[in-house]
């Protein structure tokens, strides 16, 4: 059977939050399990520097990135867990797909107007260009499927328009690939402001839950979480925001559907309600807390579980970037 090839990365911009470990990493490992997929997830330490890193700690977040992805479960000996930067055939490929790129096309993506309004001092090329390095990374690996958040699938369409762009001149040479977006229902929100979603970026640090925040901080921002004004727990997105945004995380946590977790919390006080659903987080992301900190203590393991991931990536992106070179005509190296 032709297996799927699943293919995501994350930003190493900031610790991850209980947002993206319900929303993506849950979605990523669900995808790891089967057999018929084959799952390539990527940090995109490229794409971060679009935003200007001190290099220390930069370095620091983008292994501590590949720590967390492993305490969560990804499995290097079931996927290809590697750097972005370390495969230097995304940053050429990305060269030759720009020049089937337009300007207009790229002035017109969302996050880089977004952005651009955002970081209105460093407007870099790479910025603009961003779309078309996530391209290539999708695109090097021939992948299927590519499981993100609602705000990345503009860039998996222009992913396909270039793909599609370069195929209807040179023939199949790349793989159209499909964007997937998560289960509905497990979009984290806020705990400060329940009408937007968490978000590793939100400078309130009681807004977001990081998945390596120890139990008596997880406890303290539930306690100062957001709800309303009434005295009954149901669960009304639109009405009642914050209580219902504590409902899903409690569900997730305990796997149990959103009418059993009403059910079990009918009556309770919103205090009470809090106080469950934390310790219900802090339950879950207490092994991968203390995964974490085993891991961060063999830098020389990670080191070596990424070199093994950098060779398989590369082994793979070295295929696809020498058909596209051969496709637009440019001269085979010798012994090839
Ligand atoms: N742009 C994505 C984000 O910010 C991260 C990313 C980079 C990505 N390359 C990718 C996601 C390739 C999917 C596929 O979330």
């Amino acid at each position: 059977m032709d297996k799927k090839v699943i293919y995501s990365a994350v930003q190493p911009t900031h610790c991850l939050t209980l947002g993206n470990y319900i929303g993506a990493l849950n979605n990523w490992l669900q995808y790891q399990q089967e057999e018929s997929n084959d799952c390539i997830f990527a940090i995109a330490d490229l794409h971060a520097l679009t935003v200007r890193q001190e290099p220390g700690a930069y370095r620091e977040r983008c292994l501590s990135l590949f720590a967390q992805y492993l305490a969560m479960g990804l499995d290097c000996d079931k996927s290809i867990l590697y750097f972005q930067s370390q495969v230097h055939q995304h940053a050429e490929l990305q060269w030759i797909l720009n020049c089937y790129t337009y300007v207009g096309e790229m002035n017109r993506m969302t996050q880089f107007k977004d952005k651009s309004a955002k970081h209105a001092d460093n407007i870099n090329m790479g910025l603009m260009d961003y779309p078309v390095l996530m391209a290539s990374d999708i695109l090097l690996y021939n992948s299927n499927y590519v499981p993100v958040g609602i705000d990345q699938m503009q860039h998996i369409e222009i992913t396909r328009d270039i793909a599609v762009r370069f195929n209807n001149i040179y023939g199949d040479v790349l793989t159209v690939p499909e964007g997937r977006l998560g289960k509905v229902g497990a979009k984290i929100m806020s705990l400060a402001d329940p009408t937007s979603k968490m978000s590793k970026s939100d400078p309130d640090v009681n807004a977001t839950i990081n998945v390596l925040d120890e139990e008596g901080v997880i406890m303290k921002k539930f306690k100062k979480a957001v709800t309303d004004c009434d005295n009954f727990i149901a669960y009304d997105p639109d009405r009642k925001a914050g209580v219902s945004n504590l409902l899903s995380i409690l569900a997730v946590c305990t796997g149990k559907s959103i009418e059993q977790t009403v059910a079990d919390c009918d009556g309770l006080m919103y205090g009470h309600l809090k106080v469950r659903t934390g310790e219900a987080v802090a339950a879950m992301l207490k092994p991968v807390r203390e995964g974490y900190k085993r891991l961060m203590e063999d830098k020389d393991y990670l080191y070596r579980l990424a070199e093994d991931g950098r060779q398989r990536a590369h082994d793979r992106a070295s295929v696809t970037l020498d058909r596209v070179k051969d496709a637009v005509g440019l001269i085979p190296r010798m012994g090839r």
